[in-house]
């Protein structure tokens, strides 16, 4: 089925950009309702009215996080969206939004890019600290967001080698080409045969810790 995504972005957009591209070529059976930001001034906004695609911004100063979250759920409440995309969004999203996106299967409707191997290097600066702390692996995490920041379960991981000569720069940039190619290509798979994880290893229920676990039959939604 056709999916009908909302984009929050914060910042540049890169990823937001692969996933309008991919539309636009017929690679990715979705439509993006709206791109929304916290940041007014955030390029992303510009290019997503490029591609034509409605935009919004509400900025998060001056408001509680739920009272900004509020503001956001008015907008995509009328959309019906089926996936809320983060590419890029630099605020935590806090349960009063997440349960507007509850699947009756469990997990929430909101998916995340994440610049390292999940579970190392949650947080803002994920190519940084992996590449400060001179891992000789990294990667590229798309995973459904819970309540914790940086975690869900995880539906597509890409890994890279830091090379020798490797600056942060070019470590990122590396990264970021896998981000474009995954991104895209996770949501097509969504599109089609919808949402699929594997159930993340529980101590003490042993059934769970090689259990393909599928979600979402029939579009994820
Ligand atoms: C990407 O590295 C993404 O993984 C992370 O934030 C960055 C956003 O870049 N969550 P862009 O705005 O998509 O260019």
């Amino acid at each position: 089925m056709s999916l009908k995504l909302a984009i929050l972005v914060s910042g540049r957009g890169s990823n937001m950009t692969a996933i309008l591209q991919a539309i636009a070529e017929q690679r990715l059976d979705a439509e993006v309702s709206l791109v929304f930001s916290n940041n007014s001034d955030a390029p992303a906004l510009d290019t997503a009215r490029g591609y034509a695609t409605p935009v919004a911004s509400v900025p998060h100063r001056g408001l509680t996080r739920e009272a900004h979250e509020e503001k956001i759920l008015e907008l995509l409440r009328p959309l019906g969206v089926d996936f809320v995309v983060l590419a890029g969004y630099m605020r935590i999203l806090s349960s009063h939004f997440l349960r507007e996106f509850k699947h009756p299967d469990g997990y929430y409707r909101v998916i995340n890019i994440h610049p390292s191997l999940l579970p190392a290097f949650p947080g803002a600066h994920g190519y940084e600290e992996a590449f400060n702390y001179g891992v000789r692996v990294s990667g590229i995490t798309i995973h459904l967001v819970d309540e914790r920041v940086d975690h869900g379960p995880i539906l597509a991981q890409m890994a890279f080698g830091r090379l020798p000569d490797d600056t942060l720069e070019s470590f990122k940039s590396r990264g970021l080409k896998l981000e474009h190619k995954l991104f895209p290509e996770v949501l097509q798979n969504i599109s089609r045969n919808g949402v699929h994880f594997f159930e993340r290893i529980n101590p003490g229920n042993e059934q769970n810790s090689t259990g393909l676990a599928t979600a979402g039959k029939g579009g994820g939604t």
